[in-house]
């Protein structure tokens, strides 16, 4: 029976010698190992000696435990390789622009070649500005259509998520004097039962041209050189006769794509009083104003048949929209 005397040397020599830790604690501490040989031999101490004995033998196995587990961490810290970057399995995508912005780029663009400049309005918009302005009066039906959420502040002055770009009209005539040609884009909201053609936010792109002279045939125009850009040939356009309040007379334009008529955008001569309430008085000034939805624009030039996956955040659906080239 070999004696802790001897497993004491034993252990220095192989700590010296820097034996393989697992092969150090397999002979020391394992169930066959020297530590527990020792502990089986305590019976055959003579009781005097048992005690002293019993802690030596109990200082060595704690001291070689501590070296085992010691120097097990390190072996795990200098296994750990510190990956360079690039050789980490993860693919870094750039993120992009959604089809939806770059679409309204575009459709700057399309209009700055014409002349307009780009306006923008508050989504949070007063009911004066939402409504009132644009003729819109408390009792007609598309107050309850357009019933978004409401907002009143401690002056008491109600806005709600405006409902349409219209009100950059107002806002526009306000501040600017005509010659006037703008389009507004943006996000509006709707109190909406969601469908595959309709959400409840959606953005829109609203044009306001008012000159001396500006007419539904210059309106015509501007419409048709708008649409064949866009789609980048010629785009067979109906206006229908329709009715809006800010406008006298209103249209509904209707894009021939394939084989059907698609609604497209609301129109029209600006309404005298519309004119007035944004303070021109000059009966000289006229002019067309439309509201376009780009989210079914988008729909047509890119083949989508679900509005709702615009944004949806789906990245399968985002990446494939990302190809497309404008
Ligand atoms: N604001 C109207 C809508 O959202 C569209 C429109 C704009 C109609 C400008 C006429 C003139 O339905």
């Amino acid at each position: 029976m070999i004696s802790i005397e001897e497993v004491i040397k034993e252990y220095k020599d192989d700590k010296k010698d820097s034996l393989d830790i697992d092969k150090l604690e397999h002979k020391y501490l394992s169930r066959k190992g020297y530590i527990a040989e020792l502990f089986k031999g305590i019976k055959d101490i003579i009781p005097e000696k048992k005690s002293a004995y019993g802690q030596k033998l109990n200082e060595l196995k704690q001291d070689i435990e501590e070296y085992v587990a010691k120097n097990k961490t390190q072996e795990i810290e200098s296994n750990i390789e510190i990956y360079p970057i690039n050789r980490l399995d993860m693919q870094s995508r750039l993120g992009g622009l959604s089809p939806i912005s770059r679409l309204i780029f575009k459709i700057q663009d399309i209009f700055a070649g014409l002349g307009f400049s780009v306006a923008v309005g508050p989504e949070l918009e007063s009911e004066k500005y939402n409504f009132d302005m644009l003729n819109i009066p408390e009792s007609h039906p598309a107050r309850d259509v357009w019933d978004t959420i409401w907002v009143q502040n401690p002056a008491g002055i109600k806005s709600l998520l405006r409902t349409h770009t219209s009100p950059v009209q107002i806002h526009y005539m306000e501040n600017n004097k005509p010659p006037i040609r703008i389009i507004a884009p943006g996000k509006v909201y709707r109190y909406e039962a969601t469908d595959s053609t309709h959400e409840t936010v959606f953005h829109q792109v609203e044009g306001l041209c008012l000159d001396d002279k500006a007419s539904i045939s210059t309106f015509k125009g501007v419409i048709n050189y708008f649409f064949k850009e866009l789609f980048q040939q010629d785009v067979k356009i109906r206006l229908r006769p329709s009715y809006f309040p800010f406008t006298e007379p209103s249209f509904e334009i209707d894009i021939w794509l394939e084989d059907k008529w698609l609604e497209i955008a609301g129109a029209g001569m600006v309404n005298r009083k519309v004119l007035e309430n944004g303070g021109i008085t000059d009966p000289n000034i006229q002019g067309f104003a439309f509201g376009f939805g780009v989210e079914r624009l988008a729909m047509i030039l890119y083949g989508i048949d679900d509005i709702r996956l615009i944004h949806s955040a789906d990245i399968r659906f985002a990446s494939q929209l990302g190809k497309i080239q404008l």
